[in-house]
């Protein structure tokens, strides 16, 4: 299954935000929608900034810091836990396995930043935010698939 259920330019960081603003209420609002999105997107693509708009609605309150030491970050401020992972230093299955990632997966709505590192980490369905640097890096373009 492949659709396009987002698509945009975003010309400053609260665009980008409000992106993810607005996927964050398309799942909270629809319970048969996958609760897992993957962020695609080069080093500074805004792939932390996306999660923030989400964080603002599904965990209202709490702030959004780059998981990229600690692996994950869990904010827990609405009625769903979200984890934000940032996987780029992980190198494989296994790693994923000793973080008890796929434990997270059933108690919460999973954002994952670096998901091309380990294709494994992904479910059956889930969401995959696309986002491109245009306009030589002033700006980007935000597409949101349901996969
Ligand atoms: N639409 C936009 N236009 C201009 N700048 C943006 C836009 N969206 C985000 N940014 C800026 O891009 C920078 C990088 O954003 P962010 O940290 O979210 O990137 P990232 O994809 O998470 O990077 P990394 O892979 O290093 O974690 C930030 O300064 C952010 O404010
Ligand atoms: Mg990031």
């Amino acid at each position: 299954m492949e659709k396009l259920i987002y698509e945009k330019d975003a010309f400053s960081p609260e665009d980008t935000s409000a992106a993810g603003a607005y996927l964050a209420e398309l799942i909270l609002k629809d319970g048969s929608l996958p609760r897992f999105v993957a962020l695609r997107g080069d080093l500074g693509a805004g792939k932390t900034e996306f999660t923030r708009g989400f964080a603002s609605i599904a965990s209202p309150g709490s702030t959004v810091k780059s998981p990229t030491y600690a692996l994950v970050n869990e904010y827990k401020k609405g009625k769903i836990p979200i984890f934000h992972f940032d996987i780029y230093r992980l190198a494989d299955e296994d790693d994923l396995y000793s973080t008890g990632y796929f434990d997270y997966l059933e108690r919460g709505i999973c954002l994952v930043e670096w998901f091309e590192n380990i294709p494994e980490c992904l479910p059956d369905e889930y969401f995959e935010v696309i986002i491109d640097k245009i306009n030589d890096g002033e700006a980007r373009h935000i597409s949101v698939y349901l996969r």
